[in-house]
């Protein structure tokens, strides 16, 4: 089966889309002959995006500003999006982490972790699916979770309450959308350098932590390929409120 194809012509959202796994899963899409839409606040990175996802093959790509915490915002997005052509698949990627033990993170840094992470996936994803169902139509929705939804590590206590939120949300959005032909699923990677962490596995309490992965490597982007296809395309018709991990082995790891 080629889920790349099943991609082409659909149109895909990607929230937080000007760096990381965001940018990569656009640049994926586009490859497969999508329509793709990139949302974020860096503008300038998305307007640049925007050229490369042309030349990489996509059906057809453009850049909107986007504040997953607005809810103004997230509905001027994708209402801008769904102008250009009705959404098929929306991304909700975007994502924040604090990097502090939990006696040092202020109540507004709490907030933004969660308005950012949680809040912003609820905000999407409710104006996403009211759009599908005004239209009568269905709608697939991946949302991007973490390992730390189902374990911990320190230094992250909002960042990992947070991604265990989504994975509820994602079963409960699910259960009350199946009926619309809207579905909900969840993609927790493990740990794959990019902004949000490089720094960290520079220190030899990251080198330590990519030890302690039984594949014994970080993952890179594109390992996130095959599940991240799966779940944006009807290869997984009949999958709804799951998460899918991939993270060589991480949460399998030896207490
Ligand atoms: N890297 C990993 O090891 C890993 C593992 C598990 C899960 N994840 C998850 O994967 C997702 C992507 O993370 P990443 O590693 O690619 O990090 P990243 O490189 O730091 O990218 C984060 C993206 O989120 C966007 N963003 C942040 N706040 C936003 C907001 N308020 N509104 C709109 N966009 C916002 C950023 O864009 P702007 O700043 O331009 O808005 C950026 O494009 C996150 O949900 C993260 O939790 C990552």
């Amino acid at each position: 089966m080629d889920l790349g194809a099943k991609l082409r012509d659909r149109h895909v959202f990607v929230t937080g889309a000007s760096s990381g796994l965001g940018m990569h899963f656009a640049r994926l899409a586009a490859g497969c002959g999508a329509l793709v839409t990139v949302g974020a606040r860096r503008r300038e990175r998305l307007d640049a995006l925007v050229g490369e996802l042309d030349a990489l093959g996509a059906a057809e790509a453009r850049a909107v500003d986007l504040d997953v915490t607005q809810a103004a915002s997230v509905e001027a997005a994708l209402a801008e999006a769904g102008r250009a052509a009705p959404l098929d698949v929306l991304v909700n990627n975007a994502g924040i982490s604090e990097a502090r033990p939990a006696l040092d993170i202020s109540e507004a840094l709490f907030d933004g972790v969660l308005a950012t992470n949680l809040k912003g996936v609820w905000l999407a994803s409710t104006a996403a699916a009211r759009t599908w169902r005004e239209a009568g139509r269905g709608g697939t929705i991946v949302n991007v979770a973490s390992i730390l939804a189902f374990r911990v590590a320190g230094a992250v206590p909002a960042y990992a309450a947070s991604k265990a939120g989504v994975v509820q949300l994602t079963s409960a959005l699910a259960l009350e959308w199946a009926r619309y032909g809207i579905r909900v699923n969840a993609l927790a990677p493990g740990y794959i350098a990019t902004e949000m962490n490089a720094d960290f596995f520079g220190t030899p309490a990251g080198e330590a932590l990519v030890k302690r992965i039984p594949m014994r490597r970080l993952g890179e982007p594109s390992d996130l390929d095959g599940a991240f296809l799966l779940l944006a395309t009807d290869a997984s018709r009949w999958m709804t409120g799951t998460c899918v991990t991939v993270d060589g082995g991480h949460l399998s790891s030896s207490l």
